[in-house]
């Protein structure tokens, strides 16, 4: 047999994500940056939609920023539907596969119930959903909860990044009206359940030595920013005696997160961002911003703990003359997955184990709504929001395989064409 009657008859999940492998490499910081709207996130996003136009799928972009491809069944309703997919932009230096291998592994799922001449009876939709990292903005699952109505629209409207953009002048820069974002039920009401392929962001499976699972639950979580406001001065002429400097405040907080959250099992709490402001070498800061991410599978353990992180800032900051701003900037309850779509998926792929997760995905904000599921692929590295995220190319394709037997046994009875 020749080596072209080995390839499969669709294309490979290893190598739509060679196709993209250049779009928005990051020279300085290494692995990927793609923030929402950016020229990287905007070419994936084209990407996309010229990949699910090649398959023959119904591509538009909705009021959200929401990127659909559909699937359009005999019947032509888009009502029950059955819906997967996950998000294209990345964290500031990222890895090249959270979000992406859930897109690509999607449209080559397509691909596989094609070749098997499966036309589904039920309409089967790809979903991309932007901002999910809330690398830009600083809200996670943006797209998402605009959708479910989860967050207020004039706030999104006036969310600002690093540079003082708003949100509202960057979507209409990028032709998207920000007036008419918000709760789509028009659009909410055509799902039936959603599932998400993502990378593993941890070791589970690689322990299990399998390469894909089921999700069970999603770990709450909430974003926080802590401003410390202190006096700017001159860092020759202002004896030590005489400051009130916000990076002390800010470095002594920063040992207290990591104390307090020390003190609650299964507790996670980082500050990845820290900003002194105005940022001399020569200048003691006025203000110093900081993110703090708090999690725990107990929502009243991550409010417990994030009421004496903000405790403890006010005292720190007090002792150094300074004041602080806590505000939160998303919460994400614990999400338990949906039990009867779980045991579903566990029927149609019998061998992938269960595994939790603490990384937080659309998937888990749609829960509230509709039946949601997660498969993860095997990461040796179990390594993830960094370049150093990895996948073996069996893996990726055993996971589209899994998630087209799911979707196939989903869909109900399909009506095999040819
Ligand atoms: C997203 O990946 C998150 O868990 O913050
Ligand atoms: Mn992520
Ligand atoms: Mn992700």
């Amino acid at each position: 047999m020749g080596n072209s009657a080995m390839k499969p008859a669709f294309g490979t999940v290893t190598g739509l994500m060679q196709d993209i492998a250049r779009i928005g490499a990051d020279k300085h910081r290494g692995g990927y940056s793609r923030p929402v709207f950016s020229g990287a996130e905007t070419e994936l996003r084209s990407w996309f939609s010229e990949q699910a136009g090649r398959r023959g799928l119904d591509v538009y972009t909705d009021v959200n920023g929401i990127m659909w491809a559909w699937w359009d069944t005999s019947i032509g309703i888009r009502r029950d539907a059955v819906v997967t997919g996950s998000h294209l932009d990345s964290v500031p230096g990222g890895g090249a596969y959270d979000g992406p291998l859930g897109v690509a592994s999607a449209l080559i799922a397509i691909d596989i119930l094609k070749s098997r001449g499966i036309r589904p009876r039920r309409p089967l939709a790809i979903a991309v959903f932007p901002e999910e990292e809330g690398s830009r903005f600083g809200v996670a699952c943006l797209g998402s909860r605009l959708l479910t109505g989860a967050i207020d629209p004039n706030k999104v409207r006036n969310l600002k990044d690093v540079d003082g953009n708003t949100y509202a002048d960057v979507a209409a820069a990028n032709g998207q009206d920000p007036r008419f974002i918000g709760a789509d039920l028009s659009a909410l009401n055509q799902l039936g359940l959603f599932i998400e392929l993502h990378i593993e962001q941890g070791r589970g499976l690689f322990d299990l030595d399998q390469p894909v699972a089921i999700g069970s639950s999603i770990l709450g979580h909430g974003r926080w920013k802590l401003s410390v406001y202190g006096q700017g001065n001159h860092a020759g002429t202002t004896l030590m005696s005489d400051r009130h400097d916000p990076m002390i405040a800010a470095a002594k907080i920063l040992v207290g997160i990591r104390d307090a959250a020390t003190k609650y099992r299964d507790a996670r709490a980082t500050v990845g961002r820290l900003q002194p402001i105005p940022g001399g070498t020569n200048v003691i800061a006025s203000r110093v911003d900081m993110w703090v991410d708090v999690r725990h599978p107990k929502d009243e353990i991550t409010a417990s703990l994030v009421e004496s992180i903000h405790l403890n800032a006010r005292l720190i900051a007090a002792e150094e003359g300074c004041n602080i701003a806590f505000d939160v900037e998303s919460l994400s309850p614990t999400v338990h997955f949906n039990t009867s779509l779980r045991e579903q998926l566990k029927g149609l792929i019998p061998a992938a184990p269960i595994l939790n997760t603490g990384a937080g995905h659309d998937a888990g904000v749609l829960a509230s709504h509709i039946p949601t599921a997660m498969l993860f692929v095997r990461n040796p590295t179990g390594i993830s929001h960094s370049p150093e995220e990895q996948i073996e190319d069996a893996d990726s394709e055993a996971g589209a395989l899994c998630l087209a037997d799911a979707l196939s046994g989903l869909i109900g009875r399909a009506r095999h064409i040819g």
